[in-house]
């Protein structure tokens, strides 16, 4: 059975890595992909991800960029964990293809209404596409079946001692995913952090054909921000645990419950207030991560990344 897939993503090193997955996974069927301002510029992360699809052989699959701000906040660029290209490390050309004319809210309107199939949104980056999207098109959401994001944390975060990144970004964007009524899930930090790709994974897959190669030249520069930040002899590959979930959900567990983002001031700007334990009795409005079997998923996207050959 396959899954009618939209991505919006920020490349990025982890988001180059969960589109790789979904081009490795006959389970999704991509309709497309959107980009956002976050990791770096739109710029930057639309290059990246029209590279990406290039150094797959894909560019059959589309491209639109979109919004090059937040909502309300001002840009903020994660050059410290993804460089100044936003995908730093390996030597890809500069892209020859260029992403479809339409902006990614246009876009993805467009495909949603066109499709004959449920479609999921996997959301990787900041939230502001799919909150303009709810915005310019309110009768879009009972096209959407389900969203799998990656975003949040019940507990930590990594931008803030409060806040997850793609949050932190833009929380109003971020609010209005989470209020508006969707099928969400969250894929959050609390997920992500327990499943470490390490060095020995990464050797294992540049073993394994040019992709394996070219997402261990990814890893060997994404490496050095968690070494250095956390002492981890690994990094997470936050957006590959969203797109996993999508193929198989059966490595990570999640908890259906009430989620409030907070758009206040600095210090708890972005924070996901999960009620995990019933306290609040808030509606519950989104499928939590609170478990995965991290081995289970490192070695799940060792296998399909070497499929690609
Ligand atoms: O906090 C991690 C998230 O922020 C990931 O999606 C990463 O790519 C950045 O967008
Ligand atoms: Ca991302």
């Amino acid at each position: 059975m396959t899954t009618t897939v939209l991505l919006d993503c920020d490349p990025g090193h982890d988001d180059a890595i969960a589109l790789l997955l979904a081009l490795a996974s006959p389970e999704i069927e991509l309709l497309g992909i959107t980009t956002v301002a976050g990791n770096q510029t739109l710029e930057k992360t639309t290059a990246n991800a029209l590279k990406i699809l290039e150094f797959a052989g894909r560019t059959e699959i589309p491209v639109a960029a979109g919004s090059a701000r937040p909502l309300v906040r001002e840009p903020f660029v994660a050059a410290y964990v993804h460089g100044e290209s936003g995908m730093d490390g390996p030597d890809l050309p500069s892209p020859r293809t260029a992403p479809v004319p339409e902006h990614a809210v246009d876009f993805l309107a467009a495909r949603l209404l066109g499709s004959d199939r449920p479609v999921t949104l996997v959301p990787t980056g900041p939230l502001t596409n799919i909150a303009l999207l709810l915005i310019r098109y309110p009768e879009i959401a009972g096209r959407i079946e389900r969203i799998v994001l990656m975003g949040g944390a019940i507990a930590e975060g990594n931008v803030t001692p409060a806040a997850e990144f793609n949050i932190w970004a833009d929380p109003e964007a971020a609010a209005r995913v989470f209020t508006s009524g969707i099928d969400v899930t969250m894929i959050g930090l609390d997920v992500t952090h327990k499943a470490l790709f390490r060095p020995a994974d990464s050797e294992r897959l540049a073993a394994t054909g040019r992709v394996g190669k070219l997402v261990s030249e990814l890893f060997a520069f994404y490496q050095q921000f968690h070494s250095q930040q956390y002492g981890w002899d690994g990094s997470p590959v936050h957006d590959a645990v969203a797109v996993a979930h999508v193929v198989r959900p059966g490595l990570v567990q999640t908890a259906h419950r009430g989620v409030v983002v907070d758009c206040g001031g600095e210090l708890s700007r972005g924070r996901t207030y999960v009620d995990l334990w019933g306290r609040a009795g808030w509606e519950p409005n989104a499928h939590v991560g609170v478990d995965i079997d991290a081995q289970g998923f490192v070695d799940f996207l060792v296998e399909r990344l070497a499929s690609l050959g």
